[in-house]
């Protein structure tokens, strides 16, 4: 089983799919730690509930330290507030995924996260948001994607009830992406990720 370890920053409802994903045994794999860099992190809770080791840590060498410790083969952001440091996407190259939401390249990168990216959507007057699944890289949501799905803006939406529609999609291709990366479905070459589904 693939020991995969959660970084948070907030709720917590995408640690949940993902807990709940290894639970109904979709994800081949165990969440073996969670590490939030927000002491009040609610998905800290969450991780205590399912009796999952969950830590407050700020100091990215000390969650280094925490993921070699569990023995860790997969990272994912889920809701990570930082950019991490060039030298944990070193230690796993292609092993840390992150979820955004929206279609990258757009509404993404520097300043755009949470619900600034839905109120950017809303602002521009895009017609199509989403979520994106992608491997992490040195830049912030650059790194090659995973999945993408697709969300109609509606034409009485605000930023709440949009970021409600894209969070559901998030859950969704998350746990899907998490569960090929399990089962070694997927491929990266280059800037390409190819799925042997
Ligand atoms: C989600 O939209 C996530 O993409 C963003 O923070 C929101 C809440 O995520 N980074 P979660 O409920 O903490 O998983």
């Amino acid at each position: 089983m693939v020991k995969i370890g959660v970084l948070i920053s907030g709720g917590g409802t995408n640690l949940q799919a993902i807990i709940d994903g290894c639970e109904n045994n979709t994800i081949k794999g165990n969440v073996k730690v969670v590490i939030s860099n927000k002491e009040d992190a609610y998905g800290l809770q969450r991780a205590k509930n399912h009796d999952i080791k969950a830590i407050f840590e700020k100091e990215e060498d000390k969650i280094i330290q925490i993921l070699k410790e569990n023995e860790i083969d997969l990272v994912v952001l889920a809701g990570y507030l930082k950019i991490i440091s060039p030298k944990l996407v070193n230690e796993y190259r292609n092993r840390i995924i992150n979820i955004h939401p929206s279609l990258i390249p757009a509404f993404c990168g520097k300043g755009y996260y949470g619900e600034k990216v839905h109120q950017g959507v809303i602002d521009y007057g895009a017609k199509v948001t989403g979520a994106t699944v992608h491997f992490v890289d040195e830049g912030a949501d650059t790194g090659p994607i995973i999945m993408q799905k697709t969300v109609e803006v509606k034409q009485d939406d605000d930023s709440k009830k949009l970021a409600a529609r894209v969070l559901k999609v998030e859950h969704e291709i998350l746990t899907k992406s998490i569960s090929m990366f399990c089962e070694n479905k997927l491929t990266v070459d280059g800037r390409r990720v190819y799925i042997n589904d």
